[in-house]
């Protein structure tokens, strides 16, 4: 399984002008370039889209030159970039652990939340409760707001169902939501997240009933391309999650793992092994682990907004640098550890905690991030051919991006090719 995969709705026509066009007067149009490991800057660059794609990027006056039927949309002299990607989101749940989040602040661990009923299990009930049309709307608003700041695509998982009905509830109400909204949604079946209560003393049953159950009726319904687990003291051992996603890769799916959160634990040297697309977290990651991802062409995904609830480092840019490891930064929004809504604003904050150049904190949301969903021949760069979603933002240079808080807002932004007048806030005029 690779690619837009099952469900993805890569050809659904959206609300705006589609076609031929040209985006131009910009102050520049910066793209990774198509081994995503640099950026390519053009000065006053324009961008042309055709049937959904982009055609080609170039200086605006050539590329005017050389496609005059092209409708023109001017960017009014701003940074024009690919659209973001979330490459790891729990966007599906109700209710909310504010509470909580104050419980840690004042020393409480995740681990002693999580042993006393609170945690991911407190979300589940809720989740469970819920109402299908409830969730169903909530999650269309979470995605619109994700584009509304420039996230084109964003990886959701599911993860607070913990049965065999729950779990798929959730992967079907994921597809028709995305029906509501133009982001792209890329679903992942988070099977292993945490144990309930009742299988306490039966955790290899639960494995089984995943592996047996859960895994084929999802693949029978092209529910998901990829599926994860959260490796770890408070989740599952390196054992159980070696036995599911090894039998979820031998079916045909991509692995990614939860590795090293709340302790050194395995998951990263697992992943490495399993050649999972990506380990998310890392923040107890050491050097080793760092050095096998990168051997194993395995994305390392950084979550700044759980590093900071947890009150947890994160890992500084030189030693990453040294391992010659991808690195991808995401959100992770989810109730419990990060009630994060903007994946800019994490890479901003992540480019200080880390000491991030530009370059790398575009990459890290862009080709890196659709790299870790196994998307990167379409998605997270504006090289001809792939799919028209870029953003105009309300800056000039990429070196802003990382620069401002709150993080800069998108102009327009494009899907699929088509310009989406920005709904929600109306554009700034300075005097
Ligand atoms: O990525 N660590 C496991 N899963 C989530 C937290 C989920 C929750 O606390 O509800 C995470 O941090
Ligand atoms: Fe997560």
């Amino acid at each position: 399984m690779s690619g837009a995969g099952p469900g993805d709705p890569y050809g659904k026509s959206v609300a705006g002008r589609t076609a031929y066009l040209i985006l131009h007067n910009t102050s520049e149009v910066v793209t990774p370039d198509p081994e995503g490991r640099a950026l390519i800057r053009i000065p006053k660059g324009a961008v042309v889209f055709k049937d959904s794609r982009v055609l080609e990027i170039g200086p605006a006056g050539e590329l005017s030159r050389r496609h005059p039927e092209a409708r023109p949309i001017n960017a009014s002299g701003h940074l024009v970039t690919p659209g973001l990607v979330d490459c790891h989101t729990h966007m599906i749940f109700a209710g909310q652990r504010a509470a909580e989040f104050q419980r840690k602040l004042a020393g409480e661990s995740y681990a002693a939340i999580a042993a006393a009923g609170g945690g991911i299990l407190s979300t589940v009930h809720a989740t469970t409760a819920e109402r299908e049309d409830a969730l169903e709307k909530t999650l269309a608003a979470r995605l619109e707001r994700w584009r509304a700041s420039g996230c084109t695509t964003a990886e959701v998982k599911s993860g607070y169902g913990l049965t065999p009905g729950g779990e798929i509830r959730l992967l079907e109400l994921m597809r028709s939501a995305v029906q509501r909204v133009p982001t792209r949604v890329q679903r992942t079946g988070l099977l292993l997240h945490a144990l309930p209560s009742e299988y306490a003393d039966r955790r290899d049953e639960y494995v089984a009933t995943m592996c047996d159950q859960v895994l084929p009726e999802i693949q029978r319904r092209e529910l998901a391309v990829a599926v994860d687990a959260f490796c770890d003291p408070v989740g599952f051992t390196v054992e159980e999650c070696r036995t599911f996603l090894t039998r979820a890769r031998a079916m045909g799916f991509e692995v990614k793992l939860h590795a090293e959160q709340t302790a050194r634990f395995g998951g990263a040297m697992l992943a490495a092994e399993l050649g999972a697309l990506s380990a998310d977290h890392l923040e107890s990651a050491i050097e080793a682990d760092w050095a096998a991802l990168a051997a194993a062409n395995v994305v390392g995904v950084l979550l700044p907004a759980a590093a900071l609830s947890l009150r947890q480092q994160l890992p500084e840019a030189a030693m990453l640098r040294a391992s010659g490891a991808r690195v991808a930064i995401a959100t992770d929004f989810n109730p419990g550890t990060a009630p994060a809504q903007s994946l800019l604003e994490c890479a901003a904050l992540a480019a200080r905690l880390c000491g991030f150049d530009a370059t790398e904190t575009l990459l890290s949301i862009t080709w890196n991030a659709a790299r870790a969903l196994g998307l990167e021949a379409q998605i997270g760069h504006l090289n001809p051919g792939a799919s028209g979603d870029a953003v105009v933002w309300e800056c000039e240079t990429v070196e802003e991006l990382p620069y401002w808080l709150p993080a800069v807002r998108p102009d327009v932004v494009f899907m699929r090719g088509a310009d989406l007048a920005f709904p929600t806030v109306e554009r700034r005029v300075w005097p």
